[in-house]
């Protein structure tokens, strides 16, 4: 399965693609199966768009496996997504490695909720992966973007009480180094499936100036011609960064 290139505009590939995975649960109710059936289909959908990230040369992808909040499930789900996310990247993550992808984890690892084994397996796929580039690969588990940020202001106020930073260094630029994945570029795209217009806690410091797209379609359905679809949207927006256009009723965004 080959995507139609043609269709890009190559100077204008996204560098960093957000993907908010929603309705894998009303997938399944709809099917009349358990929530988890959804999730187990929704691993297809991952990773068929990790294929088409690839062929549209996306260098950074980060798909929202686990947020803070959803330990607030019922104990079974939870049980399940823990037991899902270690098992996926356990079978995955040679293939990842062959393709050249580097794998890495953004959220708060210390969390003793986190089983041993699960958080050994992520560390163990960082490693394996580390010097590849292709494609950096993020797995946002047990991921808040106001922990996130929290978790950074903190580590800012370490350095100071230390005397490694001056307050009047304190900028964007520092901040951003304090976050999970220092490296990680600004979300040119963020898509969230499902027919949901919201953000739920994703990565809000690096969406400040995304643009968003949203398929009516549930995750489990999501595939590489849905990126596609995506990035042909996105190389149609007139993105301005705050400047104005050339027109007299210029937006103020
Ligand atoms: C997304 O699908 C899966 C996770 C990120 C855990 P949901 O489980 O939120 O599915 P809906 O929204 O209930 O349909
Ligand atoms: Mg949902």
């Amino acid at each position: 399965m080959t995507l139609d290139l043609d269709r890009l505009d190559p100077d204008r590939i996204p560098a960093h693609v957000g993907l908010i995975l929603d309705g894998n649960g009303r997938w399944a109710n709809a099917r009349g199966l358990p929530r988890t059936a959804g999730h187990l289909a929704g691993e297809e959908a991952l990773f068929d768009s990790v294929q088409g990230a690839l062929e549209i040369g996306i260098k950074w992808v980060t798909a929202f496996t686990f947020s803070t909040e959803n330990w607030s499930r019922s104990e079974d789900e939870v049980e399940f997504l823990m037991w899902f996310n270690e098992d996926l990247l356990t079978r995955r993550r040679d293939e990842l490695h062959q393709e050249g992808v580097r794998m890495r984890f953004a959220g708060d690892m210390d969390d003793s909720r986190i089983p041993d084994r699960n958080r050994k397996h992520m560390a163990e796929a960082e490693d394996l992966t580390r010097e590849n580039d292709r494609l950096n690969l993020v797995f946002a588990f047990n991921y808040g973007s106001r922990r996130e940020i929290t978790e950074a202001a903190r580590a800012v106020a370490d350095w100071v009480s230390t005397g490694d930073l001056e307050v009047a260094d304190i900028d964007e630029r520092v901040l951003s180094g304090a976050m999970y994945v220092p490296e990680m570029p600004d979300l040119d795209l963020v898509i969230r499936s499902s027919g949901e217009h919201r953000l739920s806690n994703f990565l809000l410091w690096q969406a400040a100036y995304a643009e968003f797209y949203f398929p009516g379609i549930l995750w489990p359905d999501f595939n590489r011609y849905s990126l596609l679809d995506a990035v042909v949207e996105y190389q149609t927006r007139d993105r301005r960064f705050g400047a104005a256009d050339d027109h007299p009723e210029a937006q103020i965004d």
